[in-house]
């Protein structure tokens, strides 16, 4: 094969990730209240998706899934308030405005059909202020409630 033609097809898929990657990074670009969508993944991978799993499914047994579901709490009352308080999320160890990029990044990467119309993306303060409040043992009972009213949301 001449050299010319071999440089050519090494650099075709390179090509092809180089467009995949550009493509990703402009549909994250566009997540309300994410500043940069680079660092959420990366904090996402590096402190949340020991838990949650990469792709956000969880388990069958402790770590719920939020793929398809994490955005439902945003339409029931408290939910807004138990996102920002549920352990994993209150005491990690990422400041503020970090935080609420990630959170942000974490509803619309893995629940985008949820968000309710008119949703205000969590600000640095918001956030700031609900970690202050860690759930402690009352989370499951809080989350069982809030789940059961999932049902009488019009929001599936
Ligand atoms: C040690 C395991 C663990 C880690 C790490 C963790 N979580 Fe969780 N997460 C849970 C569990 C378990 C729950 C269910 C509520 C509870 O018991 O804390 C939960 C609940 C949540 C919820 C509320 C939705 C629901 O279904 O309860 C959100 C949102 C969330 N986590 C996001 C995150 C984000 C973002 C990170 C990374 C910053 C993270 N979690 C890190 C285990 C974890």
């Amino acid at each position: 094969m001449k050299p010319g033609r071999l440089a050519l097809l090494l650099a075709l898929p390179l090509g092809i990730a180089l467009a995949a990657a550009a493509g990703a990074r402009a549909d994250e670009a566009a997540i309300p209240g994410v500043h940069d969508a680079y660092q959420a993944r990366t904090d996402y991978q590096l402190k949340c998706q020991g838990c949650h799993r990469p792709d956000a499914s969880g388990d069958d047994h402790s770590n719920p899934p939020m793929r398809g579901i994490v955005a439902r709490f945003l339409s029931v009352p408290g939910g807004r308030e138990f996102i920002g308080r549920v352990p994993g999320v209150a005491t990690v160890d990422l400041p503020d405005d970090r935080l609420a990029n990630l959170v942000n990044w974490t509803i619309y990467r893995f629940d985008r059909a949820h968000v309710p119309p008119g949703f205000k993306p969590y600000t640095a303060e918001e956030i700031g202020r609900l970690r202050q409040n860690p759930l402690r043992l009352e989370r499951a009972g809080m989350r069982a409630r809030l789940v059961a009213a999932f049902a009488k949301t019009n929001n599936d």
